[in-house]
């Protein structure tokens, strides 16, 4: 092994100082309406969440990530806001997340809560004030209320899309020639930012949480809150590609958004010990993502490069390599996203396809796993969604009449939404509702999701969740695998991604995303495989298609 020439050097990542939680922790999402019931009313809810916190600690990752679970009338799924510092009563109480936090604790785990600083829900006692006024008044100050183009002011401000399709910008009822600016749903109207008080309310979301014994935060559309002076038109960009990303244009990304971020940091620094923050900021390269993570920011941000690279060891070696150069010239860990509430699951992203009924699941299961098992093998903090480690496919035939998210709606069923991968988890027993609750869960479950439940993969070694536990245990007990460096190696083969964690105990990473059997020399130890590998007779290790393997070396 020791022969393989070293391919592009890492080694230029400076060794840390202090050996920070976050900086390699693998945080489980939990997206809680779709996670466990334990009233039978077919939501999800934090008593249900508290009693599956053993089932988490099992499987052997560090920190949990709730989504929101603040009442909101659920236009989107809950990133519709009423009151930032309560819990919606479906779901609970404060004190049941009081409760989530101190259980999470004792079993060694972390607790990230959600935060949504773009907007509120229009349901939020300030937009219902604000609408009660006229715009220029003090209430309308808190979001955008702009008078539109042409003589009447009867079109929008400007060119800005919703994110969820159609536009931006939503007439204000009763006063004529005058919008308020929504990136998402009309039901999601945009804060100012340019506005002290919302500064001081966030900062108060932040602290009674942090009151309350959450580690950290995630920021939804970090990317977001501080538009361009003016709103001045975008690009003109298709629709779909306003949905893919919110990218580009004067109401992402912008320079004054930093700011916030460095007030916000100061107050996770004001505890002890210090909070954390990981921020979802969707921006066009590695370089702008690196730059909310500056030493004095962000702690880390979502790796979406990652989530987006295709089923190609190149594409893949780039988008690490990236990753980590321009992550490291900043000092913050990578992050390593396959999976989350907004994206079809991995199982049916990597499944080879010619429509939605000739999906080769099979294929596209042993793929996101091996992706999955090489993320947690790279440095860095690694994100798993809920259902990840079951092997769980995109629910894709989901019918129209079950769909939630704003955008079907908004698209007018032109693009189905994210609802197939917010199918709730199937826990146990052989059929629907698979233990998730008494009831009828919220979005219809599959009829053939008996094999991927909780509890018949617990009865099985060869399970996919029987391998999360395995690498999770190997990550926690290798000095080498979480936070540190990564060489390159050459596997002999240009669709075989080889990666070696050096150390005391090296581990060497082989990824085979061709499409046969490939034989790399290697002498070790193997330590965990996602799918078929042997010797062959010159003793060399082949390694299957569609198959991640962890080699400790000798
Ligand atoms: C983020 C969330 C997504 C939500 C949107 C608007 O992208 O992850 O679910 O719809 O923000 O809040
Ligand atoms: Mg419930």
């Amino acid at each position: 092994m020791t022969e393989l020439p070293v391919r592009e050097g890492n080694a230029d990542i400076p060794p840390r100082e202090v050996r920070d939680w976050w900086r390699d922790a693998v945080v489980y999402q939990i997206y809680p309406r779709s996670f466990a019931d334990s009233d039978g009313d077919g939501l999800g809810d934090l008593p249900g969440i508290r009693s599956r916190l053993p089932y988490l600690a099992q499987l052997g990752v560090d920190a949990i990530w709730l989504s929101p679970f603040y009442p909101s009338p659920l236009l989107d799924g809950g990133y519709d806001v009423i009151d930032p510092r309560d819990v919606d009563p479906r779901l609970g109480t404060v004190d049941d997340l009081r409760g989530i936090v101190a259980d999470s604790h004792e079993l060694g785990l972390r607790v990230f809560v959600d935060v949504v600083p773009n907007h509120f829900s229009w349901e939020h006692p300030w937009f219902k004030a604000a609408l009660a006024t006229a715009p220029g008044s003090p209430e309308w100050d808190r979001f955008h209320a702009v008078r539109g183009k042409g003589p009447e002011g009867e079109l929008p401000p400007n060119n800005w899309h919703s994110a969820f399709g159609g536009p931006a910008w939503t007439p204000i009822p009763g006063h004529a020639g005058w919008w308020y600016l929504h990136l998402f749903d009309t039901s999601q109207p945009d804060l100012n930012w340019a506005n002290r008080e919302i500064h001081e309310d966030f900062q108060r979301t932040l602290r009674f949480w942090f009151d309350l014994g959450v580690d950290g935060f995630r920021i939804d559309v970090a990317h977001s809150l501080v538009k361009a002076e003016g709103l001045p038109d975008g690009p003109v960009v298709d629709e779909d590609e306003v949905m893919a990303g919110s990218e580009r244009g004067p109401a992402w990304d912008q320079p004054g958004v930093h700011d916030v971020w460095r007030e916000w940091r100061r107050v996770a620094d004001s505890y002890d010990p210090p909070r954390v923050f990981v921020g979802e900021a969707w921006v066009a390269t590695t370089e702008a993502q690196a730059a909310y993570t500056r030493p004095d920011e962000l702690h880390t941000t979502f790796n979406f490069h990652f989530l987006r690279a295709f089923w190609d060891a190149t594409v893949i070696r780039d988008v690490i390599g990236t990753s980590l150069l321009t992550s490291s010239a900043v000092g913050a860990p990578p992050t390593w996203v396959l999976s989350n509430h907004d994206v079809w699951r991995p199982v049916t992203r990597f499944a080879p396809w010619r429509d939605a009924h000739t999906m080769d699941i099979a294929t596209g299961r042993r793929r996101a796993v091996a992706m999955s098992m090489l993320s947690l093998a790279l440095p860095g903090s690694a994100y798993l969604y809920q259902g990840e480690e079951l092997g769980l496919p995109e629910v894709v035939d989901l019918p129209d009449e079950v769909r939630q998210d704003p955008t079907f709606f908004r698209t007018e069923g032109r693009v189905k939404g994210r609802d197939g991968c917010r199918v709730p988890i199937p826990w146990s027993g052989d059929a629907p509702p698979y233990g998730f609750t008494t009831g009828t869960p919220w979005l219809p479950q599959p009829a053939d999701w008996a094999g991927l439940t909780a509890e018949a993969q617990e009865a099985d070694d060869s399970s996919t969740l029987a391998l999360y536990r395995r690498a999770l245990r190997v990550r926690r007990e290798s000095p080498v695998l979480g936070d540190g460096e990564l060489i390159w190696r050459e596997s002999g083969h240009d669709d075989v991604l080889a990666v070696e964690r050096p150390g005391e105990r090296p581990i060497l990473v082989l990824l085979n995303t061709g499409d046969g059997d490939r034989a790399v020399a290697v002498d070790g130890e193997v330590l965990l495989h996602t799918g078929e590998v042997s010797l062959d007779p010159d003793g060399a290790l082949v390694i299957a298609p569609d198959t991640c393997c962890w080699i400790a070396l000798a």
